[in-house]
């Protein structure tokens, strides 16, 4: 089944002589619990193809299906809920909320919605994450690499269909790297949960079940390494 469909994606920035197209005409379906990796470099649109994913920013043209939800035909606060129930997202530098605890980090997506927080899956997920006896700690009391164990916790705190990761290494060294990835493997294989990372880091793309490469906007190479 394929929980992510883009069709002739393409996005432009500004307008007239200073417009440039970030994304070219893409198209691709990624299938339910597929983890996927994005390559390309810097530059390339590959951020861009993320927040077009993620219902974060609108596309020029083209259509994005998530979960048969053509997204972009949502008005904007229909397009907001379903980012929020639908959409994990994690970021280069974690995007936490300094002033809330790790726990308030984590649930604010389903209190947002109104939803009380199960507290099964929440002590589920705390515990993978290792984060236990850290839920009142602020987060400029973390190490980078629990930010962003946290950030992970609240992209999946309300079971998204697709979880898509910007460069969620970056700024991390290699012992809490591979921690993360770890983690998100995790639940990619546990939980079946589809998975989208973009990175620089190949030892990171060859765990992958497919990589998409990404040059000048458009698709380079989609190769599936492991069916
Ligand atoms: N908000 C924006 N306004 C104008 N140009 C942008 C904006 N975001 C990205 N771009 C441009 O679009 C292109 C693709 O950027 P991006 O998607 O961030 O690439 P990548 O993530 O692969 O480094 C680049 O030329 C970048 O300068
Ligand atoms: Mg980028």
């Amino acid at each position: 089944m394929d929980i992510l469909k883009i069709e002739n994606l393409s996005k432009i920035y500004g307008k007239g002589e200073t417009a440039v197209k970030a994304l070219d005409n893409v198209s691709f379906s990624i299938k339910k619990g597929e983890f996927v990796v994005i390559i390309g470099p810097s530059g390339s649109g590959k951020s861009t193809l993320l927040h077009m994913l993620g219902g974060v920013d609108r596309p020029t043209s083209g259509k994005v299906l998530i979960d048969n939800t053509d997204i972009y035909s949502l008005d904007e606060t229909q397009l907001a809920i379903f980012r929020r129930r639908q959409i994990g997202l994690i970021y280069q530098f974690y995007n936490l909320i300094p002033i809330l605890t790790v726990e308030e980090n984590i649930t604010l997506p389903l209190l947002l919605d109104g939803h009380k927080v199960d507290k099964e899956q929440f002590n589920q997920i705390v515990t993978v994450l290792g984060l236990e006896d850290r839920l009142q700690h602020l987060p400029n009391q973390l190490s980078g690499g629990q930010q962003q164990r946290v950030s992970i916790g609240r992209a999946l705190i309300s079971n998204p269909a697709i979880m898509l990761a910007d460069e969620p290494t970056g700024n991390l060294d290699s012992k809490n790297s591979n921690e993360i990835i770890e983690l998100l493997k995790m639940f990619n294989k546990t939980y079946n949960q589809t998975l989208i990372v973009i990175t620089h880091d190949e030892r990171i793309a060859l765990q992958a079940d497919r990589v998409i490469a990404i040059e000048d906007g458009r698709v380079a190479k989609d190769e599936v390494i492991r069916p």
